[in-house]
């Protein structure tokens, strides 16, 4: 193959000196309506209040454009968390927090992500919530478009989600509000000293 890497002229480590942080993937995963979406805004609006560099990279968004030609399919799937790993790695070389709100349903395509970053890159979030209190919530009216039939292959339904086994952390969803565990993440982040504190 023809393709020979370019070196950058600005390392991920100057970028990081310049922006005092740290830059790091924050992979949100559970269910559908569990509250990727809203937590990974959430705090990203927190960091961005704090002048921290950030930017969300959400599920439905990346299917209308970047992957757009992806399906539901196990294959698609995995396909699609790739690319988004492409992306999301090349967002920590530029100095941010990025924050990915993807089902992300299978633990060998987070695992592959995480074996791309540095150790200190991935921090795994488990956006944990039961599959009643989903489906309770179903902000989108998927579920019950899953259970008519009318969308297949639906992550809970009739795909599996596989749990992370060990997660930098979980958030429980039906136990705090999302000001809470939008807390418990950016406490996180200060602990680990990703970001300073206030
Ligand atoms: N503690 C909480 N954290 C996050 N969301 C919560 C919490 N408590 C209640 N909710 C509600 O749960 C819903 C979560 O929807 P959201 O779209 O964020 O889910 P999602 O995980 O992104 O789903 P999808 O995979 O379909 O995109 C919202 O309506 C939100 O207001
Ligand atoms: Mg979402």
């Amino acid at each position: 193959m023809n393709i020979v890497w370019h070196h950058e002229s600005v390392t991920k480590a100057e970028r990081r000196q310049r922006n005092h942080h740290h830059s790091c993937v924050l992979w949100f995963t559970g269910l559908s309506g569990s509250g990727k979406s809203t937590l990974a805004n959430a705090v990203a609006k927190e960091l961005f209040q704090r002048g921290i560099q950030n930017y969300v990279l959400d599920g439905d968004n990346i299917r209308h454009g970047l992957n757009s030609d992806l399906g539901f399919s196990p294959e698609d799937r995995t396909e699609n968390i790739r690319r988004i790993g492409e992306v999301a790695k090349l967002f920590v070389d530029s100095g941010q927090i990025v924050l990915t709100a993807f089902i992300s349903p299978f633990r060998q395509d987070r695992e592959l992500v995480r074996q791309k970053l540095e150790q200190d890159e991935f921090i795994e979030i488990y956006v944990r919530c039961p599959l009643e209190q989903c489906e309770k919530r179903d902000p989108k009216g998927l579920y019950k478009k899953a259970r008519n039939g009318e969308i297949r292959e639906f992550t809970g339904i009739d795909s599996p989600y596989e749990e992370p086994l060990s997660p930098e952390l979980i958030v429980e969803t039906d136990r705090y509000s999302i000001e809470e565990c939008t807390e418990q993440i950016i406490s996180y982040l200060q602990k680990q000293n990703f970001i300073k504190g206030v």
